[in-house]
C-alpha cells in the first residue's frame, strides 16, 4: 500500500522539497537559531509555506503573530504581504526577540514587522483597549495553555473572511482518555465556536502535528 513504509519525516521532506524549499535567509534563521541556543520548536518548511499561502490567499495586510521565537515563521507570514502590509510578532523571551529581530532585519522585512516583547495577555490587551486594528491573519503559537485566552481576546480584532491559525492542536495532548487536557477543550470551543468555521490541517515535521484554520464568519 502506498506510504505504508514511510515515516512522517519523509512525506515531508517530499513536500518541502518539491514546494518549500529554503533560501539562503531561511537557512541563516535556523543556523542563527541554533547559534543562539534557541529551542528547534519552529514551524517546518513545508507548514511555512503552508502559512505563507494561507495568508496570500486572503490578501492578508494585516497580521499578527504570538510566539516569535527566532522569526522564522514570522518570515514566511510577512513575506506574503503587500509593500504597505504590516506584521506585529508578540514574544515573552528579550533573547527570542533579539534573535529574531536580527533575522527579520536580514530578510529585509524590518520596515513591515514590529517584534514586541511582554506576556502576549498583556500586550493583547494593549492591543485591543488602545490600538483597536482590524487583522486579516492571527497565527497563535506561543504557550498552549494561553490558546483560549488568545483566542477569545485576538477573535473581536478580526475581520470578517480572516482567520486564526494555531499551530501544534493535535499534539500536546489534545487527544487524550477523557478530551479534558487543555488542547483537548480548546480544541472543542473552537468546534463549537458559531462565529467562526474552523478545520484541524494534519501538518508534519518529525511527527503529525496539526495546524487549526478558524475562518471568521
Ligand atoms: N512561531 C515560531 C515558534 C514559536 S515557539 C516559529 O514557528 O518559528 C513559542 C514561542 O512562544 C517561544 O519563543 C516562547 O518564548 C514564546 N512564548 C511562550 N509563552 C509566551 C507568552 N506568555 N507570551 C508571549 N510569548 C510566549
Ligand atoms: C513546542 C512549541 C511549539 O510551538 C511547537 O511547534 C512545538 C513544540 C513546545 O513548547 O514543546
Ligand atoms: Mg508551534
Amino acid at each position: 500500500m502506498f506510504g505504508a513504509n514511510h515515516t512522517p519525516i519523509e512525506f515531508d521532506k517530499y513536500i518541502s522539497n518539491l514546494y518549500a524549499s529554503e533560501d539562503e535567509i531561511l537557512k541563516s534563521t535556523i543556523q542563527e537559531m541554533k547559534t543562539a541556543g534557541l529551542p528547534s520548536i519552529n514551524v517546518s518548511a513545508s507548514e511555512g509555506k503552508l502559512l505563507y499561502s494561507l495568508a496570500k490567499s486572503i490578501n492578508a495586510k494585516m497580521i499578527l503573530e504570538i510566539g516569535t521565537l527566532g522569526g522564522y515563521s514570522t518570515i514566511w507570514l510577512a513575506r506574503a504581504l503587500p509593500e504597505d502590509g504590516e506584521l506585529v510578532s508578540l514574544e515573552i523571551e528579550q533573547k527570542h526577540a533579539e534573535v529574531a529581530r536580527k533575522n527579520i532585519a536580514r530578510a529585509g522585512l524590518k520596515a513591515k514587522v514590529e517584534v514586541r516583547v511582554g506576556p502576549a495577555l498583556e500586550l493583547l490587551r494593549h492591543i485591543s483597549e488602545a490600538e483597536q486594528p482590524l487583522y486579516d491573519l492571527v497565527f497563535i503559537d506561543a504557550d498552549k495553555d494561553g490558546y483560549l485566552d488568545y483566542f477569545k481576546t485576538v477573535a473581536p480584532l478580526l475581520r470578517p473572511g480572516g482567520m486564526i491559525l494555531c499551530d501544534n492542536t493535535l499534539g500536546h495532548s489534545a487527544i487524550c482518555k477523557h478530551n479534558d487536557s487543555k488542547m483537548a477543550l480548546f480544541n472543542k470551543y473552537v468546534a463549537e465556536c458559531d462565529d467562526f468555521t474552523s478545520i484541524i490541517i494534519p501538518v508534519m515535521r518529525d511527527k503529525i502535528d496539526g495546524l487549526t484554520m478558524a475562518v471568521k464568519k
